[in-house]
């Protein structure tokens, strides 16, 4: 099936909806960026870089978003002051123009938090990052040996790694931003050094974000239960391909499914557009199973979360992510960071520890 036919089959009556429609915002709450589709590794798990062989992936490589056409988005949106975050399934800082991006996004008073393999972290770029006050830069470290890292990342050197997050931790000294965190993406070849990971990056970074593989259409790490809800995303972000093209969500990521142009439309054009509101009624419906992308995808069960307080950490745990929070670090997790999910000072209150 042409996924960008669905929505032609989305006009049944709004009264046999298990859910009325849910509101939607003005503007998105998040805005995913995508400054550039390639990337300097092939990780094996990466669901765009990592099927070498793909035929999707030829037509996909070597565009760049223009820093005229990220303006015209930004400008659009920055009254709502969505959360930036500059790429999908891509290196950001191989975009050329990465800096002069990152300086509209933060004139804009926007708040910018970026995934990063870390090998463009050079000193200069540490020192921009700091300057710019970048929000929050996680880097994605995914094992703690380098034969783990070569099954999972496709390479060796996790001193690299290491000797970039140390140089962005030093070059930031008492300064509070950015917030700086490790990921890991469990999979097969990883998961048996989960708990090394936490153990070791919780002494060093301010958060560790340790994430399920998305694979073969679903989260293959944990089971969904409960009463299946339309899924969040499709109410808060919006994914933009570099050539103004919409995604359905982030999971979208050879835009298979276009909600239109926003370079072309506008952002509030796409976003209250006919194939966005198309998607939301069939998940308001249940008729998820309309939508192949969604039919077996689980992400919709991991927009709850619980916070729990351990060992000077504060841990919150959706179905898909945990995040080990440092609470001595937790000033610069500011509020607009906190993405889709809560503020932590009230169990933070509750647990008796000053935030
Ligand atoms: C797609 S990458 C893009 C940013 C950057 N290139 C990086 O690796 O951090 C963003 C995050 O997705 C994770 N990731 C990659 N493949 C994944 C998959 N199949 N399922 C879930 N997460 C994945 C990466 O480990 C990384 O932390
Ligand atoms: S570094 Fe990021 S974008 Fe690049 S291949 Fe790995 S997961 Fe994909
Ligand atoms: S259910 Fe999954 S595939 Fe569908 S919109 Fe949500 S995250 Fe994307």
């Amino acid at each position: 099936m042409d996924p960008n036919t669905i929505q032609a089959t989305a006009a049944t009556p709004e009264q046999s909806a298990p859910h009325a429609p849910l509101p939607v915002p003005e503007l998105p709450l998040r805005v995913l960026l995508d400054l550039v589709t390639d990337c300097n590794l092939k990780c094996p798990m990466c669901i765009v870089h990592g099927g070498t062989d793909d035929p999707r992936l030829k037509e996909f490589l070597k565009k760049s978003m223009t820093v005229e056409n990220a303006r015209k988005v930004l400008d659009e949106i920055m009254a709502a002051k969505p959360l930036i975050m500059p790429g999908m399934w891509s290196e950001p800082t191989v975009n050329p123009d990465f800096k002069q991006h990152v300086r509209q996004i933060k004139e804009r008073g926007l708040t910018v938090a970026m995934n990063t393999n870390g090998l463009k972290l050079n000193a200069d770029m540490a020192q921009f990052l700091v300057d710019v006050k970048f929000d929050s830069v996680m880097f994605s470290v995914d094992a703690v040996t380098p034969e783990t890292l070569q099954k999972v990342r496709g390479i060796k050197r996790l001193d690299l790694l290491h000797q970039a997050v140390e140089r962005l931790m030093a070059t930031r000294g008492d300064k509070a931003l950015p917030r700086i965190g490790v990921s890991m993406t469990l999979q097969p070849a990883n998961r048996h050094e989960r708990d090394a990971f936490v153990e070791f990056w919780t002494q060093r970074v301010d958060v560790v974000r340790i994430g399920e593989i998305y694979e073969h259409g679903h989260f293959s790490g944990f089971i969904a239960t409960g009463k299946r809800v339309p899924c969040q995303s499709l109410y808060t972000t919006l994914p933009v391909n570099t050539n103004g093209n919409v995604s359905l969500c982030c999971l979208d990521g050879f835009n298979e499914y276009n909600m239109g142009n926003v370079f072309k439309d506008g952002v509030k054009g796409v976003w209250h557009g006919p194939r966005f509101t198309a998607m939301r009624r069939l998940h308001e419906r249940g008729e998820w199973d309309k939508i192949p992308i969604c039919k077996t995808c689980d992400r919709w069960s991991s927009y709850q979360y619980e916070d729990i307080v351990r060992d000077g950490l504060l841990i919150r745990r959706t179905t898909e992510y945990t995040y080990y929070n440092r609470i001595d670090r937790i000033k610069n997790w500011h509020e607009n960071l906190h993405g889709t999910h809560g503020d932590p000072s009230v169990k933070l209150k509750e647990a008796g520890c000053a935030s």
